[in-house]
């Protein structure tokens, strides 16, 4: 259909009775900001959201990548459809349907080759299903039976088996009137010479996969022993048959998936199987690929809850994120089964721990930011600080995403359990990669958003704030003196701690405290840092504390020293205070660490 001024007049008008807000809003999260509204740009691989809805100039625009335009536009982009069609849709979206718009509706004509083929795979199903109650399907029963697959399953999901001379499957065929070029055309005849054709799926027990009105459009074979063949044989591309946008059971899911409000994502045939067997219908199989976006668009349009039940070994959670981030950005709710790093897959579940067992597996959910969460810790490590800020850098992005505070106060809280860094130099954190539009591939950005960011170097401060007011209530105080021996038994910081010592030593021979005292007993002693030590004394002897000494204060001073020694390790210490020291400050640093480190031992 050309493109001709009473299209254009169609266009106008619907786009004038369309809001860019409510179509934009159908295929992506937004979030309000100011006037405007943002999203995740769909059409490049967008982390922050860059994408503009302007509810004022009825546009949107990509300020990454350039994308831009008014609603139609948008819908075709995004639908991979023509201006005309998404007239249509934009249309139909906004519940307005102006006279004439009926003819961008996509034509349904019908698709004889597409009938023909369909009618083909319905017939070869039948013959697969026969043939496994004959002599030669024997050894499909067994294997049916060894994966516990009984009579009932198999008629529900209508398995088969390819008898072993594949040559007559395909004479099968042409008896019943196919021709050549329709079996050529189902993907399952394998050419071994010119007119010579045999069944590739010959030999296997047979899975027929299903468009989402049940109609047989492939197969899927699987052997029946471990051998060096594939262990599934697929239908190829065909005219009917796309790997990337079929699912596996649709058919059978859709309409429980809809009585129930949830859809269960898994990764193969068994998987869907054993959710079938505990009496969960709604469940579909990617067949080992990754969730595509045509996959996304058929979940989006069931309108129910995604439950993501994928492979719990390392790539298959990798994999995972990468969904959860699609899915994400596509606006679609979901959550995922948390197979806390176990490999296990539903079927194995089911036979190894039983039906309990995995009603409690399936019921693991968790929303996408735990399950990112619980994945980054399980495959990074998180002892330095260092370590600890990469886990903040990764997941910035995730907590921008947040729009609830209540939700996001509850993850900064966990991450302040996590890391061990304040709760509020996270927020602050937060705040500032907002303010700075972060992008955690961009190095430049991360430099930005984390300089002064220092949370453990705020701990050691209080750490040592209150040792040093120990220390002068020890200088003063026999009390604290004993408070010191029996509460804390160590000072963190190396020189305090010898200090303290002598403080204990200098009050075990006196009745009352007195610095200078203190200092006599260092003057005389051979220490090798005894300088270090007058130093700081002399410093204790002219610093005043107001706080009174007494039980109050001491036991302040306790919780304080206690608390944030739990935050911090060595390691931390070293890190912090190197940062931003010239290379010859650094290396005076690094060996007073390793002195102080040596004497601890
Ligand atoms: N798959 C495939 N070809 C293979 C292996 C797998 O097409 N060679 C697809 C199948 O659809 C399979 C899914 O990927 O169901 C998941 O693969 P996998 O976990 O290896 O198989 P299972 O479903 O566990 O099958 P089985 O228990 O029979 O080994
Ligand atoms: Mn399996």
């Amino acid at each position: 259909m050309a493109f001709n001024r009473f299209n254009n007049d169609i266009a106008e008008d619907v786009l004038k009775h369309a809001d860019i807000v409510r179509v934009v809003g159908t295929y992506l999260n937004l979030t309000k900001q100011g006037k405007n509204y943002k999203a995740i740009c769909p059409f490049h691989d967008d982390t922050s959201p860059s994408l503009t809805i302007s509810p004022e100039k009825q546009m949107f625009k990509c300020f990454a990548c350039g994308t831009g335009g008014k609603a139609i536009y948008f819908v075709q982009k995004i639908e991979h459809i023509s201006y005309n069609e998404a007239i249509k849709k934009v249309a139909d979206i906004s519940d307005y349907h102006p006279q004439g718009i009926e003819q961008f509706a996509k034509p349904k004509q019908v698709d004889e080759k597409k009938e023909e083929l369909i009618k083909c795979l319905h017939d070869l199903n039948l013959y697969y299903q026969f043939a496994l109650n004959t002599p030669d399907g024997k050894e499909g029963i067994d294997y049916f039976d060894s994966r516990n697959l009984d009579s009932s399953i198999r008629s529900k999901y209508k398995l088969g088996f390819a008898p072993k001379d594949g040559k007559a499957t395909i004479d099968f065929l042409k008896k019943k009137g196919y021709s050549v070029k329709t079996i050529e055309d189902t993907g399952i005849a394998k050419m071994l010479s010119v007119g010579n054709y045999r069944d590739m799926n010959e030999g296997r027990v047979t899975f027929p996969i299903c468009d989402i009105d049940g109609n047989v459009i492939g197969f899927s074979a699987r052997r029946l022993k471990d051998d060096d063949t594939a262990k599934y044989m697929n239908t190829p591309e065909t005219y009917l048959f796309h790997k990337t946008n079929n699912l596996y059971n649709i058919h059978i899911a859709k309409d429980a998936a809809k009585l129930k409000g949830f859809i269960y994502v898994c990764e193969g045939f068994m998987d869907v199987y054993a959710l079938g067997k505990i009496g969960i219908d709604a469940a579909v199989a990617t067949m080992g690929t990754a969730l595509t976006s045509e996959h996304i668009q058929i979940l989006k349009g069931l309108n129910v809850e995604i439950r993501l039940c994928l492979d719990g070994d390392l790539p298959g959670q990798k994999a995972m994120m990468k969904i959860a981030r699609d899915l994400n950005r596509a606006g679609v709710s979901f959550r995922v089964v948390d197979n806390q790093g176990s490999s296990k897959d539903p079927d194995e579940i089911l036979n190894q721990d039983g039906e309990e067992a995995l009603k409690e597996y399936l019921n693991r959910l968790v929303g996408h930011t735990d399950f990112a969460l619980n994945y980054y810790l399980r495959s990074n490590p998180l002892k330095t600080s260092e370590e600890k800020k990469m886990l903040l850098k990764e997941f910035l992005p995730i907590l921008l995403r947040i729009n609830s505070q209540i939700e996001l106060d509850s993850y900064l809280r966990k991450l302040e359990k996590i890391t061990g860094f304040d709760v509020e130099s996270i927020r602050e954190l937060v705040k500032k990669a907002k303010a700075n539009d972060y992008n955690v591939s961009n190095p430049a950005s991360y430099r930005e958003v984390f300089q002064n960011f220092h949370p453990e170097r705020e701990a050691l401060q209080k750490l040592v704030t209150a040792e040093r007011e120990l220390l002068y209530q020890m200088g003063q105080n026999k009390a604290a003196v004993s408070f010191y021996e029996q509460k804390i038994g160590g000072f963190y910081d190396d020189i305090y701690r010898q200090i303290a010592n002598f403080m204990v030593e200098y009050a075990e021979t006196h009745d009352d405290m007195d610095i200078n005292g203190v200092i006599v007993l260092v003057e005389s002693s051979d220490l090798e840092n005894r300088d270090e030590l007058l130093n700081d004394l002399t410093s204790l002897l002219i610093e005043t504390h107001p706080n009174k000494c007494d039980e109050k204060l001491l036991n302040n001073l306790l919780d304080t020293i206690d608390g944030e020694k739990k935050r911090i390790t060595d390691e931390d210490i070293l890190e912090s205070s190197l940062e931003g020291k010239s290379e010859l400050e650094k290396a005076r640093i690094i060996s007073e660490f390793r002195k102080r480190k040596m004497a601890k031992r």
